[in-house]
């Protein structure tokens, strides 16, 4: 049997410059996991339905399930494991500690990743936007209101609990809102 050919791939990872041979089949999630060891990104659903392998490209949010590696040539990309900066958590790493935001912890890297995207977008105003566009990244633990309230706090969100906006209800989570 010959061996699956491999192409070339040039990535920036976490600030470190990757250049290595790669088959065409290979997802981002699988390039950092199984090749790199860059565990920190999960694989959930392999789906793009749960949000735990969302990483930044070019410091945009993606299910890196959902995209062939060799499809982000020359891209930069950011996992959990490049966040934290000069010995100091990201504030939003810091903010899910000081929010109780996770239980196990499985889909705590996603989270943060994209909470990381959506405040690079700019585009959330009210705690009902964060709850919205963070609805594909699923928490089984359900600590969606601890969450909720540390990617508030960092976006300079008010309150994060709700109060005032009406908005209090339990939403049904829409999956597949993290763009692939
Ligand atoms: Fe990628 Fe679930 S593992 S979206
Ligand atoms: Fe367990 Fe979110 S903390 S799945």
């Amino acid at each position: 049997m010959t061996a699956p050919e491999r192409y070339p791939l040039t990535l920036r990872i976490n600030g470190q410059q990757h250049e290595m041979q790669i088959e065409a089949w290979v997802t981002l999630l699988d390039l950092l996991r199984e090749r790199l060891d860059l565990t920190g990104s999960k694989k959930g659903c392999d789906h793009g339905q749960c949000g735990a392998c969302t990483v930044l490209v070019d410091g945009r949010r993606i299910n890196s399930c959902m995209t062939l590696a060799v499809m982000q040539n020359g891209k930069e990309v950011t996992t959990i494991e490049g966040l934290a900066a000069d010995g100091q958590l990201h504030p939003l790493q810091q903010a899910f500690i000081d929010n109780d935001a996770f239980q196990c912890g499985y889909c705590t890297p996603g989270q943060i990743c994209s909470a990381v995207g959506l405040i690079n977008e700019g585009q959330a105003k009210t705690v009902a936007d964060v709850r919205e566009l963070m609805s594909g990244n699923v928490c089984r633990c359900g600590a969606y209101p601890g969450i909720r309230k540390a990617v508030c706090a960092v976006a300079g969100i008010g309150g994060g609990e709700g109060e005032g906006e009406g908005d209090n209800k339990v939403h049904a989570i829409v999956p597949g809102t993290v763009p692939a």
